[in-house]
């Protein structure tokens, strides 16, 4: 057997790694967002089993109706799809147990006691589940809007108002993020983005102070921003904001505008502008992003009570 003999000579020291070009550590946002991303890939069956039932339930709601309007109550021996018909009666409790499903998903996204994944499902389950809601609200009054006004008619539109506020959502949540990630160079929160702005309205200021001059002070107030275009019209080349701020200094003649000793100044200048301009579009897309959330909101507290009233006054006045 031959054994392994030890080397005469200390080991070399195990040789370093090569240095790495030094990388910024990414931000915390950012690998949280990535994570998000990967997992939003993931094949989604609780996804597609809140859509199955949904419709499952919607061809269940419209099969009712179409045989309460043409077989069941069917005029002249009934007066057509009502809300106090057998099927009508049993629409308006269905949609009064779907707005408490629909409701628990805000309860659950409130308390986060659960785990991430099952809020995901619930929030499924809110969209197909919440479509549904307006469907048999609709067929529910017969369909009626107007020959029901006031009272429940008011309802009605109070009720798809919260169910339209709820779909405007869902697409301003697909759409807005694909625009905001054209334009930024790494994921932000508002918050960073109203950090980002105000660091760049101070350094701009700070800049037009120490350069009084009226050819400086009239470049940066109206030569540049008027020659920079809509972020979203640099669409890719997001990532390469030098070539953003070379065309923008161009198309400005800052070479020409400037006396030659403030070229570096003038170019500063117009980076902080671009930056500004990009950040403020990137402030506009988290505010449409979060605006419609409140209406929604309150919608959903509105028809609560309101329900409570409808379901009264239909029996007892
Ligand atoms: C979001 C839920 C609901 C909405 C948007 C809604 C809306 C309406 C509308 C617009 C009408 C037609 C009124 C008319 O023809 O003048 C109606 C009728 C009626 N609803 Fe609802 N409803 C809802 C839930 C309920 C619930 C939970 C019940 C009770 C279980 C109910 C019971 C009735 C009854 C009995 C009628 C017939 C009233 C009548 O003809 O005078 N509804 N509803
Ligand atoms: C009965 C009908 C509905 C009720 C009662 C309702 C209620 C609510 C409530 C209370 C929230 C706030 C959750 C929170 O932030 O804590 C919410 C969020 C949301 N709802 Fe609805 N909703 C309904 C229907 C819908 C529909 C039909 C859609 C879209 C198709 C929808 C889309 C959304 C979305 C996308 C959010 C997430 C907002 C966020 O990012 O936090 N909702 N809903």
């Amino acid at each position: 057997m031959t054994a392994t003999t030890a080397p005469a000579t200390a080991p070399a020291p195990a040789a370093k790694p090569a240095p790495q070009p030094s990388r910024p550590a990414p931000s915390p946002t950012a690998k949280k967002l990535s994570q998000k991303t990967l997992k939003a890939k993931e094949t989604r069956w609780d996804k597609r089993a809140a859509w199955f039932m949904a419709f499952v339930t919607a061809v269940i709601v419209v099969g009712l109706w179409a045989l309460s309007a043409y077989v069941w109550d069917k005029p002249p021996n009934g007066r057509g799809a009502q809300g106090d018909t057998p099927v009508g009666y049993a629409l308006g409790v269905l949609t009064l147990v779907l707005y408490g499903v629909v409701a628990a998903y805000s309860m659950r996204h409130r308390k986060r006691i659960q785990k991430r994944a099952m809020t995901r499902t619930w929030m499924e389950v809110h969209l197909a589940f919440g479509l549904v809601a307006g469907l048999a609200a609709v067929l529910h009054s017969g369909p009626r809007l107007l020959s029901a006004a006031p009272l429940h008619g008011a309802f009605l539109v109070a009720w798809l108002m919260l169910i339209g506020t709820g779909f405007l959502g869902k697409i301003i949540s697909v759409v807005v993020p694909k625009r905001l990630t054209r334009i930024e160079d790494e994921a932000l929160l508002a918050e960073d983005v109203t950090e980002k702005q105000v660091a760049m309205r101070k350094e701009i200021e700070e800049l037009l102070q120490a350069n009084p001059e009226p050819a400086f002070v009239a470049y940066a107030n109206t030569v540049v921003p008027k020659a920079i275009k809509d972020p979203q019209h640099y669409g890719k080349r997001r990532m390469r904001r030098h070539d953003v701020i070379d065309e923008v200094l161009e198309k400005t003649n800052g070479a020409a505008a400037i006396p030659a000793d403030k070229h570096d100044t003038a170019r500063r200048i117009v980076t902080c502008l671009v930056e500004e301009r990009f950040l403020e579009q990137m402030q506009g897309y988290h505010w449409i992003l979060r605006s419609w959330v409140p209406i929604h909101v309150a919608l959903t507290t509105l028809c609560f009570p309101w329900l409570i009233v409808h379901v009264v006054t239909v029996f007892l006045l």
